[in-house]
């Protein structure tokens, strides 16, 4: 029966894990997934994620379905961490809210509602580059997909130029996918002021924003910091969509913890996207699960906790920033390492776009046993104390050819 399927290729960004873990030398490192690792390079459960699992267990909670947009403590905490307790459509009831599975589920839904009921355009335009799961994850969901310029190679820095020209030049009223904070894969963000001129063109040609913040806390150490975007898109008055995870910032990685929301017109409006959101997830996967949820929740609902996994949040985001320093030192003076590295200081986030081209990839898989995805992008949390020195002189042989 299945003489005809073609085997198809791994995974770019997972199919790395399936490499590293084949792989039984000592020396070696996965860089490829964005998965935190503490200063030992373990997997991280956050005190804040033990505390509220020991609450749940505690409360000795059933297993009953939840319903079909999920817990409605978590949605309706999810929502006030994105937009903050301010936000004016909040306040009138007006954003319409779904549980995800994660913050791909949140995409996927989200591309299906907007391939379904989004009047103006069924394009959406994402960055060049973009997490590469996008892409597919949007066709799937029935949509087209273009790109808009993000990154420019010379600079190692962002395009703005090129990104306000070809969101100018775009259709009205097409799509586009904002990555709200620390930018996969690149760690460039658009500074506050470029937001603002960003917003001022999605206005004027009508686009529709989409945004993805699966790091929220990640970039700054602050969530509400890193929230900046959404909240002063949502200020001038933009309708806009919006993916969550809390895969990175509260470690709940294989949980799937995520939520898609919309804001809308009003309440009576919200209610009926509430009620079309229902119809797009009852026959994907009826309801989401339960644990996670529960844990999230906990964690947004107790003040104590909350305060625990914000310190968390700044932890992970601060002991990145860390690495960045110390592996930009390694590299531009203890290695004088040709090229210029000073991006690995100023990107944000989980990530580094190093530069490294595919050949030098290849070259720290097969000689030094070091994972990464083909395109140069490394997982800053991957690298700690002890493994950093050896990376760095790595990167500096690969570099040297
Ligand atoms: N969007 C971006 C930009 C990501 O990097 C990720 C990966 O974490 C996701 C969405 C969704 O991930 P998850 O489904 O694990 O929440
Ligand atoms: C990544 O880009 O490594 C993460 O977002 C994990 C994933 O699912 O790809």
């Amino acid at each position: 029966t299945w003489s005809a399927v073609p085997a198809g290729p791994p995974d770019p960004i997972l199919g790395i894990t399936e490499a590293f873990k084949a792989d039984k030398d000592p020396r070696r490192i996965n860089l490829g997934v964005g998965a935190y690792r503490d200063e030992d390079g373990k997997p991280y459960v956050l005190n804040a994620v033990k505390k509220a699992e020991e609450k749940i267990s505690a409360a000795k909670l059933d297993k009953e379905y939840l319903p079909i947009t999920g817990l409605p403590g978590f949605t309706s905490n999810a929502a006030k961490l994105a937009y903050g307790a301010a936000s004016v459509p909040r306040n009138q009831n007006a954003i319409a809210v779904t549980q995800s599975i994660s913050g791909t589920g949140a995409l996927r839904i989200g591309g299906a509602f907007l391939a379904r009921h989004y009047p103006h355009s069924k394009t959406i335009y994402v960055p060049s580059p973009t997490w590469g799961n996008h892409i597919p994850l949007f066709k799937d969901s029935g949509l087209e997909v273009k790109y808009y310029r993000y990154f420019d190679k010379k600079t190692v820095g962002l395009d703005f130029e090129g990104l306000k020209e070809d969101l100018q030049n775009a259709p009205e009223g097409s799509i586009v996918l904002l990555h709200a904070c620390a930018h996969n894969p690149t760690g460039v963000d658009p500074t506050q002021s470029q937001w603002k001129d960003i917003s001022d063109i999605v206005a004027e040609k009508k686009l529709f924003p989409f945004f993805d913040m699966a790091y929220q806390g990640f970039a700054s150490g602050s969530t509400d910091r890193d929230a900046f975007a959404v909240r002063y898109f949502v200020s001038q008055g933009h309708q806009i969509a919006l993916s969550q995870s809390f895969a990175k910032n509260m470690g709940l990685y294989g949980e799937r913890v995520g939520a898609f929301s919309l804001t809308t017109a009003n309440e009576e409006e919200r209610k009926r996207v509430d009620s079309q959101l229902k119809i797009i997830v009852r026959p994907m996967y009826s309801n989401p699960p339960l644990h996670g949820a529960h844990i999230a929740n906990t964690i947004l609902s107790d003040p104590e906790l909350y305060q625990e996994w914000e310190g968390e949040v700044k932890g992970m985001a601060d002991r990145i920033i860390n690495m960045r320093e110390r592996l930009y030192q390694l590299l531009s003076n203890d290695f004088r390492t040709p090229g210029e590295w000073s991006h690995v200081k100023s990107q944000i986030g989980m990530f580094s776009f190093t530069g490294l081209n595919k050949e030098q990839c290849k070259v720290l898989a097969e000689k030094a046993h070091i994972y990464m995805t083909m395109d140069g992008r490394i997982s800053m949390a991957g690298l700690n104390g002890r493994n950093i020195e050896y990376f760095a002189k790595s990167v500096d042989a690969a570099v040297r050819g």
